[in-house]
């Protein structure tokens, strides 16, 4: 959910912010924003929507030699604190216009802070929460009040209008005379404005030591015309050391086409970047030493390759990703699960009487699937909550309680709120992520990583069939130590480790499914039914429907479809129907009797060559045969693409998918 990248080096950073901005734009997309320093000043450019945008705008500049320099920060937004626009964009400067910060997260306290800025002076030119950190930190550095905004000269008008070229350029000022008066509002580690300046670091200190709430910060200063400070709580922040080169950005994506070679800030830690030097304390200010670790993402995993979009590009490399995800956990010759990541937990999970599953959006779903995995093979009573609703309810929770937090991300505000309440209560934690050293990753106690790669389309895919996978392995392996037999324990691992080949059968009838969609995609309102097993593959497949094609679509257990739903079915009305094989195929095959029924148009997922379906049904999107358990990896295939094929029909943009963020890291 938002995106940064700051460099400081000796390149020109405009292409490299530009490139970057590119790379993170998954993560928010409504505007975007750079600021470098130059000769001629702190040169600040934006733009609402996409990043073309706002490169079409500083391309399209008569002189970008104005925009020469080797120090800047550029953002990409999703609108939390006011309407996507120019004026809401970041970077968001102070009233001297020397400083210039973009972030991610909330400051919750933004409304008292204003308050007290408003009341020395400031005239705020946004209504974000972010600009209360320009001016703050300026309160400190400058040791001097804030001015008097005056008309926003950052603010880049639409070409053709006056202010030149619309370009916005700052030269040092002047400080003037006024003096805040003196509040409460002091800093807490004593660096209160004196007589001496601050540095640009002990600023970013002082002002954030009065901050309540969440940031991914990167900021720079005319004042100090080499340096970029950043700091996080609660938002990720990571470095990439190149070089002669330092580029500092919230996600790995931007920085992989530069440097393998990263250090990861941990919360409440603030980094100096200057020309060949960096400087890591804590928001206290004591000096931290940092651990360089290697990035393993190429840059050909995060390209488009000759896909059209990421998302199907996603969806269709998931033989291979799940692949990777069972390589080495599944030991087929062997028929057994191995989970190295558990090795240091195992006695703990043998004390494991619950297990609490939580996660948010495509992550819940998966963990719903685990709830019906662990309780079938390893007899574990199980409970899947959404985080959100987790986190604020007053679980109860024991020292026989698991937790397992799921999340492709592992950056998810709800699901690492909900982690920390369950923890702090005492459970064991487990996490299911696939970000190496994500915010969840670090705050669990043990956990097991997806290894599918950087899942970069906002429609999580990929990363849905590799949570469901280690789900399943994780409940065998669970089960194989309680009451699962070694016949049915071989079973099931012998049928997993042909799940990735036998995917790429399934997504063999992509274009089948483009020629269904064609039938119904202009219709507004869908119904997805399943029952057990495939409940939460019918949430998830409407999940999909929903994020790229805004046709509005319920997933809902086809039981329960006659005490109420069922009003809405008449003529045409697309019902998608999970019936493979299994124990609820009967039951499923009346429900489908019944929407038939009412005229319903039904496309279902069905076991391969199951004649008595297709004599019911419009289209079968066919899976092979597998055990009841593990069919949700398989059924969900024709769902993702059945989404896709219907959002290109409708034109909609299927990797930046309207008011959505790849990561929402704020509540
Ligand atoms: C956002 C995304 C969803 C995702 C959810 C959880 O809402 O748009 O696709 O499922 O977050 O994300 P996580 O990274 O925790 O799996």
């Amino acid at each position: 959910m938002c995106g940064i990248i700051g460099y400081v080096g000796k390149q020109q950073a405009l292409p490299i912010l530009l490139e970057g901005l590119k790379q993170l734009e998954y993560r928010g997309y409504d505007s975007a924003g750079l600021a470098i320093l130059t000769g001629e000043g702190l040169q600040v450019r934006k733009a609402v929507g996409r990043i073309a945008s706002l490169e079409g705008r500083v391309l399209a500049e008569p002189d970008t030699h104005v925009l020469s320099g080797s120090v800047g920060l550029a953002h990409t937004r999703w609108a939390t604190h006011g309407a996507p626009s120019e004026a809401n964009a970041h970077p968001h400067l102070d009233s001297r216009r020397h400083i210039a910060v973009v972030h991610n997260g909330i400051i919750e306290n933004h409304a008292v802070l204003r308050q007290f800025l408003e009341r020395a002076g400031v005239v705020f030119t946004s209504q974000t929460d972010t600009e209360v950190l320009g001016h703050l930190i300026s309160y400190h550095m400058n040791g001097d009040p804030p001015l008097h905004s005056e008309p926003s000269m950052h603010t880049i008008l639409p070409s053709g209008q006056s202010s030149e070229s619309g370009v916005a350029t700052t030269q040092p000022k002047a400080p003037a005379d006024t003096r805040l008066p003196t509040v409460d509002l002091s800093p807490t580690n004593g660096s209160a404005p004196g007589p001496e300046p601050l540095t640009l670091l002990e600023s970013v200190l002082a002002a954030l030591s009065q901050v309540v709430g969440t940031f991914g910060v990167a900021v720079l200063s005319l004042d100090e015309p080499q340096t970029i400070v950043a700091a996080r709580r609660g938002s990720p922040l990571l470095v990439g050391i190149g070089k002669d080169e330092f580029i500092v950005a919230s996600d790995a994506a931007a920085i992989v086409a530069h440097t393998s070679n990263v250090i990861y800030l941990e919360d409440n830690e603030a980094v100096e970047i200057t020309p060949g030097k960096l400087r890591t304390v804590t928001l206290d200010a004591v000096p931290v030493s940092k651990t360089v670790e290697h990035i393993a993402v190429s840059l050909s995993e995060i390209e488009l390759g000759n896909y059209r979009h990421r998302m199907l590009k996603e969806i269709c490399e998931q033989p291979e990703s799940l692949h990777n995800c069972l390589r080495g956990r599944l030991d087929a010759l062997g028929h057994r699960v191995i989970f190295g990541g558990l090795a240091s937990v195992e006695r703990e999970l043998s004390r494991t009487h619950r297990f609490l599953l939580t996660g948010c959006g495509t992550a819940w779903h998966a963990g719903l699937v685990g709830g019906y995995l662990m309780e079938d093979l390893a007899r574990i009573h199980t409970e899947v909550a959404v985080a959100s609703e987790l986190r604020y309810r007053n679980p109860l929770i024991d020292e026989g309680t698991t937790l397992i937090a799921i999340s492709q991300s592992g950056e998810t505000a709800d699901t690492l709120g909900a982690l920390r309440e369950v923890r702090d209560r005492g459970a064991l934690a487990l996490g299911v992520v696939n970000v190496v050293g994500s915010s969840v990753a670090r705050n669990t106690d043990a956990g097991i990583y997806l290894h599918v790669g950087p899942e970069i389309g906002v429609a999580s895919t990929k990363a849905f069939t590799a949570q469901v996978a280690v789900l399943s392995m994780l409940a065998m392996w669970m089960g194989r130590r309680r009451h699962l037999s070694t016949e049915r324990y071989a079973e099931l691992v012998h049928a997993l480790a042909q799940v990735p080949t036998q995917m790429a059968e399934v997504l063999a009838q992509s274009d089948r499914i483009a020629e269904a969609a064609r039938k119904v995609y202009a219709q507004e309102n869908w119904l997805f039914l399943g029952r057990g097993y495939h409940l939460p593959v019918a949430l998830e497949g409407a999940l999909k429907l929903k994020e790229v094609s805004y046709i509005h679509a319920e997933g809902l257990s086809a039981a329960e479809m006659k005490h109420g739903h069922i009003a809405l079915l008449e003529d045409g009305f697309p019902v998608v129907a999970l019936a493979p094989q299994g124990s609820q195929y009967e039951k499923m095959l009346s429900n489908i009797e019944e929407c038939r029924a009412r005229g319903a148009r039904i496309f279902a997922v069905g076991t391969r060559g199951d004649q008595r379906l297709r004599a019911l049904v419009d289209e079968v999107f066919e899976i092979p045969p597998l055990p009841e358990p593990l069919q949700p990896l398989l059924a969900v295939l024709p769902l993702q693409l059945l989404a896709y094929h219907t959002a290109v029909l409708r034109g909609c943009n299927v990797d930046r998918p309207r008011n959505l963020a790849k990561s929402v890291t704020v509540e």
